[in-house]
């Protein structure tokens, strides 16, 4: 008798919790903190800012420099960039094909980036030297040869 209480109890409370997450997810939008917004994978090329990936001054925001960034298998788009010392750097990161990893060496910077989201993190630059960018999610073949470049003078 008691067996039949607790299995109606159980599968009750897996309903109930699951139904949580579906109206959390669905209904009021939760989604992983780094999927900021969308974009057409295919159409990434084409699509600012990512139509023109690197970085650039910006004027009146909370940060000196967005740096956007196009991850592909297996490789980064820019490949090497000079970042001044002490600038406010917002990266902005999307993927053309399937879920990369974006963790830049030494920072606090540490994103996935999925295909249709962008990726957005703020760091600041004071120590002069040579950061890696990497990938630390597994994607292929040539997952370990993906990587980047950024300088800081
Ligand atoms: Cu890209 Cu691992």
């Amino acid at each position: 008798k008691y067996e039949k209480i607790w299995l109606v109890f159980g599968i009750g409370a897996l309903i109930f919790f699951l139904s949580v997450i579906g109206v959390s997810a669905f209904y009021l939008g939760n989604q992983p903190p780094s999927c900021l917004a969308t974009i057409d994978p295919d159409k990434v090329d084409q699509t600012a800012p990512f139509s023109e990936p690197g970085l650039k001054k910006v004027e009146g925001k909370d940060w000196d420099y967005e740096l956007v960034y196009v991850a592909q298998a297996f490789s980064y788009t820019p490949n090497e960039v000079e970042i001044p010392k002490g600038a406010k750097v917002k990266f902005i990161v999307t993927t053309k094909d399937v879920i990369h990893g974006f963790e830049v060496a030494g920072t606090n910077v540490n994103m996935m980036v999925e295909p249709g989201y962008i990726s957005e993190k703020v760091a600041t630059f004071d120590k002069p030297g040579e950061y890696l960018v990497l990938c630390n999610e597994y994607c292929g073949a040539g997952h370990h040869m993906m990587y980047s470049k950024i300088k800081v003078v």
